[in-house]
């Protein structure tokens, strides 16, 4: 078997069968072989017309789930019954033209590994939403590229058109919280070669979207869970979060210092942060970086005075934002805040690339 194709359905009576014979018609001329497998949580009469479109056509396969649940798993539960070295999932509502899939299994076959009909790059259209669930897309789409760093290239990351080979989720255990299998397949598949083609997403053909607010609140926990199954997008937050504490253990040593020992106070205050620099470092050592745990004892030590020159180039830089902010007559709060962001940014890069490379 060359391909697969795999269509969840819910409550799709009246496209199932349209959808059958379009995809029929375009596989046609290509002559690979070929299934159409549906996998069907429906509540209407839909599975008997599976029944019938199974019958008539030895290509349509199709597993009606009694309990069904939802979107994801049965695109995971399609990927563990069809037996295509291709796979390509799409909507049954006849909003992912067909006409596409020789195109997608001819870049498969080329040897891209997950291929994406995008409806934002150029050439591409999202024609099939009205302008609220346009927000809504771009407001998921975004929040999903600032999160996850496989997701951060590729236009249309939520989108349920795509194609792959089998190899790339072979032996990966896959668990979509929600609707977006894709990104399960993004942050998580084995592959090098990702593409993205355009294609218009049409308006629906028959019946009604099944997208909720649910479905947009499973989202983000979907995203929460990637986010935190993967090191290398969960390392930031984390380091975001022992700089965060770190500036509490800085005030508590600073009072500390004031009212026990009476410091100075430039002295109490160089002291906290001292203290703090350190209570980061060996956070980040033993938690944030802590799958680059460096076995040999001075190794280690000397990531400290690594990290003290890239947070001294930190304070630096907040320090050129505060005095740009009150030079040009803005709040030097502002500025010193805007400082702190692109200190942040610049400490994490910095540090993962050199104090933790390796
Ligand atoms: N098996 C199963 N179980 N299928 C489901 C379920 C479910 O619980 N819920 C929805 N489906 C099927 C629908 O029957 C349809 O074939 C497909 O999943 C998409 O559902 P729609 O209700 O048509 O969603 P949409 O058009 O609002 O959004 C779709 O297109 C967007 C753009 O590509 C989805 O694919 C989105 O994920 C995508 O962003
Ligand atoms: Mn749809």
């Amino acid at each position: 078997m060359e391909l697969s194709i795999i269509i969840p359905t819910f409550n799709e009576r009246e496209n199932v069968r349209k959808i059958t014979n379009r995809i029929m018609d375009v596989l046609r001329p290509i002559g690979c072989s070929y299934e159409i497998f549906f996998v069907d949580d429906s509540r209407d009469d839909t599975p008997t017309v599976l029944e019938e479109l199974s019958k008539n056509h030895h290509e349509v396969k199709y597993l009606h789930r009694q309990n069904g649940r939802g979107l994801g798993t049965a695109v995971v539960e399609g990927f563990k019954r069809t037996q295509g070295n291709f796979i390509i999932v799409m909507d049954a509502d006849l909003q992912h033209p067909p006409e596409l899939l020789p195109l997608i299994y001819r870049r498969l076959l080329q040897g891209i590994e997950v291929l994406i009909p995008s409806r934002f790059v150029e050439g591409g259209s999202d024609g099939g939403l009205n302008w609220f669930r346009k927000l809504v897309s771009w407001t998921a789409r975004t929040i999903g590229r600032i999160s996850i760093k496989r997701m951060r290239d590729i236009s249309d990351c939520t989108g349920g058109y795509f194609g792959l080979h089998r190899s790339v989720i072979e032996g990966v255990t896959l668990d979509p919280v929600g609707w977006k299998i894709l990104m399960e397949v993004l942050v998580k598949g084995k592959y090098q070669t990702v593409h993205e083609i355009p294609y218009s997403f049409e308006a629906r053909d028959a019946g009604t979207s099944k997208m909720s607010t649910i479905e947009q609140w499973n989202y983000l926990k979907h995203i929460f869970k990637l986010v935190w199954s993967s090191p290398d997008d969960r390392r930031f937050y984390l380091f975001c979060m022992v700089g965060a504490l770190g500036v509490l253990v800085n005030l508590m040593v600073l009072k500390l210092l004031l009212i026990i020992f009476l410091i100075h106070s430039l002295a109490a205050s160089i002291g906290a942060s001292c203290v703090a620099m350190l209570h980061n470092f060996l956070w980040n050592d033993n938690f944030t970086w802590k799958e680059k745990k460096q076995p040999i004892m001075w190794r280690r030590v000397l990531r400290l005075p690594q990290f003290i020159v890239i947070s001294g180039v930190g304070i630096g830089i907040t320090a050129a934002f505060a005095w740009l902010a009150s030079w040009i007559g803005i709040n030097i709060f502002l500025g010193q805040l805007a400082g702190i962001i692109v200190a942040t940014s610049w400490n994490y890069l910095a540090n993962n690339k050199w104090t933790w490379e390796a």
